[in-house]
C-alpha cells in the first residue's frame, strides 16, 4: 500500500470517464491524474444494482492501494449505484460522483421541455427519482435510454454511420422538441455531434463533467489538497492490450479541442 495519498483516481465502466477527465486536467493541471475504465466489463447500465455496486467496489479497491486523495466515479451508474456506500467505506477520501445535470437544465430552462439521456439503470434508480423531485417538478422531462450508445463508444464508432443510425431511430420524434438534453451518462458528450444532428442546434446539450470537475477542485482546495505539479496522467483499462488505451487519448485529444 502507497502511503503517500497525492494521486486522483478517476473511475469509469469505460471510456466514458475521459469526458470528465478532459474537465479535471483543464481545471488542475498540476495534479497526479490515475484514469481507471473496466471497458472488460462495460456496459454497466444493463446490469443489475448489485452487479454494478460489486464492480464499482473492487476497482475501487485495486485504485486505494495506489494512495488517493480523491476518487472521482466518472459514471452516473456506478454513482446511482454506489456512491453512499463507497464514502461510508473511505470516510479519509475525498469521494466523488456525477450525476445527470437536470439542475443546470431546469434552471436554464424553467417550465421548459428536458431530456434526459442515461442509462436503464441511471433512470430507474432511487437517485434519479431523488433529482426528478428536486429539479424536475417545473418542467415537463422526458426519460431517453439509449440502449447502444455505449457499446459504440467504446468501440471507437462515436462518431460514425452507427451511431448517426442510432440516434435517429432514437430521438427522431424529438427533433425540435426539446429546449436541453441532459447527457447523464458520461459516454454520451463523444456522441454530442450525432445527437445534435438529429435533435437540431436549438436543443441545447448539457452534461455534468464540469461540474464535477469544480466540486472536485473545491472539495480538494478545502482540505488543503491542492497541488501545484508537476502533474501527471496514467490511463489503464481492466481490457489487455494497447488499442483501449489508444482510444482513451484519442477521446481525450478529441474533448480538449471541442
Ligand atoms: N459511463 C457510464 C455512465 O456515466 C455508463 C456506461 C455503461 O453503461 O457502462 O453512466
Amino acid at each position: 500500500m502507497n502511503t503517500k495519498k497525492d494521486f486522483i483516481a478517476v473511475f469509469d465502466s469505460g471510456v466514458g470517464g475521459i469526458s470528465v477527465l478532459r474537465h479535471l486536467l483543464r481545471l488542475m493541471p498540476g495534479e497526479r491524474f490515475l484514469y481507471y475504465g473496466d471497458s472488460a466489463n462495460a456496459p454497466y447500465g444493463t446490469r443489475s444494482r448489485e452487479e454494478v455496486k460489486k464492480l464499482t467496489f473492487a476497482a475501487a479497491e485495486k485504485l486505494m492501494e495506489q494512495g488517493l486523495k480523491a476518487l472521482v466515479v466518472a459514471c452516473n451508474t456506478a454513482t446511482s449505484a454506489a456512491i453512499t456506500d463507497l464514502r461510508q467505506a473511505y470516510p479519509d477520501t475525498i469521494v466523488i460522483g456525477i450525476e445527470p445535470a437536470l439542475k443546470l437544465a431546469a434552471e436554464r430552462f424553467p417550465g421548459g421541455r428536458i431530456g434526459v439521456m442515461a442509462t436503464p439503470m441511471t433512470l430507474r434508480e432511487e437517485k434519479f427519482e431523488g433529482l426528478l423531485h428536486r429539479y424536475g417538478q417545473s418542467s415537463r422531462v422526458y426519460r431517453l435510454p439509449a440502449p447502444g450508445l455505449v457499446e459504440l463508444v467504446e468501440s471507437g464508432r462515436a462518431d460514425s454511420p452507427e451511431m448517426d443510425a442510432l440516434m435517429d431511430n432514437l430521438l427522431g420524434p424529438y427533433r425540435g422538441q426539446l429546449d436541453a438534453v441532459v447527457l447523464g451518462c458520461t459516454h454520451y458528450p463523444f456522441a454530442a455531434a450525432a445527437i445534435s444532428r438529429v435533435l437540431g442546434e436549438k436543443t441545447l446539450l448539457l452534461d455534468g463533467g464540469e461540474g464535477t470537475a469544480r466540486e472536485t477542485q473545491r472539495r480538494l482546495a478545502a482540505a488543503e489538497l491542492l497541488s501545484e505539479g508537476p502533474g501527471e496522467l496514467v490511463i489503464r483499462n481492466s481490457l489487455p492490450g494497447r488499442e483501449i488505451i489508444d482510444l482513451c487519448y484519442t477521446l481525450l485529444k478529441q474533448g480538449s479541442e471541442a
